[in-house]
């Protein structure tokens, strides 16, 4: 018998969702759609533990709808999370597939950063699963989505410590440095900085110029008697306590004090704003139906509320660059 045409491909009935590298608040909702998205279109739906590390180990449990009940205003992940180390070698992305294989999964949603989606695009290259991933990051670095889940709390999360530091700053007329997260990218101490009305904000993707700032102070020491630098994590001269003593050495006032915050984890947790609710439920929803319309190797985002598909060798090639404007009010606004 002579057929004719392509074959259909099989239509999917087992997918997969996880969560892995740096948890972020609003990845709850996104687990959430996922899974409902797939039961309502009729899936099968399962649940990965510990992201990549889970999926080695064969840490895999049905999800239903009521498994996700009561968990899209919690910061974290229900699926837990970690940082893989075994699935970088191919011995640890074969246990990883034939676990997958046990379990009959034909789609994977991946909820995650850059790592998540550098793990995702060899895994799709060598075993082939469709994969389609969901941006979730507080550090909003990734390429092919306006916004990451988790960066919206995460930011609002440092301007609600920075509010605190700058009643404190006022009262007692000091210099704080606020150290805040975004790994190599300005994103949270851009906005941070802007909402918070700080009257520096050093980040790594402009070349920080120390004398400029300590001239700045100096100017500034006339009008205002304290003043807020928010440095991001990844900046060029180090961290918040490294820049702090460059200044303090540069500025020799020896009646001016300066102290040094640095937020760390606290800017990871906590409920997720509606922004991030939102963002992750139709992150997730987009997922699965782009899997079930044959998209795989790419990341589901929201550019100019539209949802987009982009490559994941984009999202994690591609550089996303700050809004120079944001730049530029900083230094109008903190005169
Ligand atoms: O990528 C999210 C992030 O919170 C970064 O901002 C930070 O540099 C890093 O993760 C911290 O990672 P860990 O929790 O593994 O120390």
């Amino acid at each position: 018998m002579a057929i004719f045409g392509a074959l259909k491909p099989k239509p999917m009935k087992k997918i997969a969702v996880f969560t892995s590298g740096g948890d972020s608040p609003g990845m709850n909702a996104c687990i959430r759609a996922a899974v409902r998205t797939g039961i309502y279109k009729g899936l099968d739906v399962f649940g990965i533990y510990r992201g990549y590390e889970g999926m080695i180990e064969g840490d895999i449990k049905r999800l239903h709808s009521h498994s996700v009940s009561n968990i899209i205003q919690r910061g974290g992940t229900v699926l837990k999370s970690a940082r893989s180390m075994e699935f970088k070698t191919p011995e640890g992305r074969k246990k990883a597939f034939e676990n997958l294989s046990a379990h009959g999964i034909e789609g994977l949603v991946a909820i995650g950063g850059d790592g998540t989606f550098t793990g995702a695009k060899v895994f799709y290259e060598e075993f082939g699963i469709p994969t389609v991933g969901c941006p979730g990051t507080i550090d909003n670095d990734i390429y092919g989505t306006d916004y990451t889940i988790g960066f919206d709390t995460a930011v609002n999360t440092a301007l609600e410590a920075i509010d605190k530091i700058r009643d404190t700053a006022a009262a007692h007329d000091r210099i704080f440095f606020i150290e805040v997260m975004g790994r190599d990218a300005g994103f949270i101490a851009v906005e941070s900085g802007i909402g918070g009305g700080a009257e520096f904000v050093m980040v790594p993707e402009t070349q920080t110029d120390l004398d400029a700032v300590v001239k700045s102070l100096k100017k500034l020491r006339k009008t205002k008697t304290s003043s807020i630098i928010v440095v991001a994590e990844g900046d060029d001269l180090g961290s918040a306590d490294v820049i702090m003593k460059l200044v303090k050495e540069k500025i020799q006032d020896p009646s001016k004090e300066f102290k040094v915050t640095t937020l760390g984890h606290i800017q990871r947790g906590g409920n997720p704003t509606a922004r991030d609710r939102v963002l992750g439920s139709r992150c997730g929803m987009a997922a699965v139906e782009g899997l079930l319309s044959g998209k795989t190797n790419c990341m589901a985002g929201i550019m100019n509320e539209q949802v987009v598909y982009t490559p994941f060798a984009d999202c994690i090639g591609l550089p996303k660059p700050l809004n120079p404007d944001h730049l530029a009010l900083i230094d109008i606004l903190s005169i």
